[in-house]
């Protein structure tokens, strides 16, 4: 029977620690599908046909975390052929058996909107800009604040899919948490709704 956890949020508020965290505590298979569309950014050419040629080599590049394909990604992210080129593995990923867990800016919204659950897990720019300072080690913090910001305003601002929770989503402002307490209530949330 397939269970699916949708987490949505914007850049660097948590998500990726707290679906693998549900993940691994829940028994559920996990996709980051921001991994996805870091790919298509970094692969160059005509975006729409690397979307729909990704393959496995192209998911495994060791640069996909870095503050140039994060920025790649939310620049591709914005087409709609592109978007559309990755609706089909996604859905099938959240469709298996066991149940899987996955991440990104429209799960709950368009690529899986009848998820058992969902959470949006946010936080304020500045506590996001700092997280993701410290764990990648690049650029400045001013320039990681910017690009926060940019990518936050070209997330929410695109016209196909835009980052927004769904209206059953649960909201998970992580500002003032731990990612213990984060990863705790998200838990909590789910073990709850699950039953
Ligand atoms: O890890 P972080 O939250 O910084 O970013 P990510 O989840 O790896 O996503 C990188 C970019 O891909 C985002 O800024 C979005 O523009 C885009 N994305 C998207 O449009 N839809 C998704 N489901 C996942 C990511």
């Amino acid at each position: 029977m397939s269970f699916c956890v949708a987490i949505d949020g914007p850049a660097a508020a948590g998500k990726g620690t707290i679906s693998r965290a549900v993940a691994a505590q829940f028994g559920l298979a996990h996709l980051d599908t921001g991994l996805l569309y870091r790919a298509v950014g970094m692969k160059g050419g005509d975006p729409v046909m690397a979307a729909r040629n990704l393959t496995p080599e192209d998911l495994a590049r060791p640069d996909l975390r870095s503050m140039a394909a994060g920025e790649a990604a939310s620049r591709v992210a914005v087409i709609p052929e592109v978007r559309a080129a990755l609706v089909a593995f996604q859905r099938e990923f959240a469709q298996r058996d066991g149940g899987a867990v996955l991440d990104g800016r429209d799960i709950g919204t368009v690529i899986c909107p009848d998820a058992e659950i969902k959470l949006f897990v946010t936080a304020s720019a500045e506590v996001r800009a700092e997280r993701r300072f410290a764990e990648i080690g690049e650029g400045t913090f001013a320039e990681v604040l910017e690009q926060v910001r940019a990518r936050d305003a070209r997330d929410m601002g695109r016209a196909d899919a835009p980052l927004r929770p769904a209206e059953d989503a649960v909201i998970l402002d992580t500002s003032d948490l731990s990612i213990e307490d984060a990863v705790a209530r998200a838990c909590a949330v789910i073990a709850t709704r699950r039953g």
